[in-house]
């Protein structure tokens, strides 16, 4: 059976394609997901894409990862900078977490250069747009295998 993949996205990025389109890009979360999906369905593996404004839903969905999957990428939006209960969701898992960020955070406002998220995560991916979670994909990839 393929290896499940949780796919994560945070507060606001239901708005991609409409937020800052100069700093996002044009491209909607759905594109993100069709995008995944078909590079999963490529490497052989299942994806579950999901997105919440709320910490706690993905501090849930976490949880549920930690059951279930094989490795998680997660773009935390906000909660990156401010959220030391996903930190504590994501140390409870053993298998690999990639960190994405759609622009370069390192670019952008002081406050957006610390991660507690990075403090767990196994590489971070920032400034590489949309494109940034297929390249996540496919480190993933090659870490589970099929
Ligand atoms: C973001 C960067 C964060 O600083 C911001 O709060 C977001 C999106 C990104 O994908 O570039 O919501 O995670």
């Amino acid at each position: 059976m393929a290896q499940l993949i949780y796919v994560l996205n945070g507060p606001n990025l239901n708005l991609l394609g409409k937020r800052q389109p100069h700093i996002y890009g044009h491209e909607t979360l759905a594109d993100v997901e069709a995008n995944c999906k078909a590079l999963a369905t490529e490497c052989g593996l299942e994806i579950r894409f999901l997105q919440s404004n709320a910490e706690h839903q993905l501090i849930d969905w976490i949880h549920e990862a930690r059951e279930t999957a094989a490795a998680i990428i997660i773009n935390p939006g906000a909660y990156t900078h401010t959220s030391v209960a996903i930190l504590d969701a994501l140390n409870t898992c053993e298998f690999p977490v990639f960190e994405v960020h759609i622009s370069n955070v390192h670019k952008r406002e002081a406050f957006r250069h610390h991660s507690y998220v990075s403090l767990r995560a196994d590489g971070v991916i920032a400034g590489f747009g949309i494109q940034g979670y297929e390249l996540a994909l496919r480190r993933v990839s090659t870490l589970v295998g099929k």
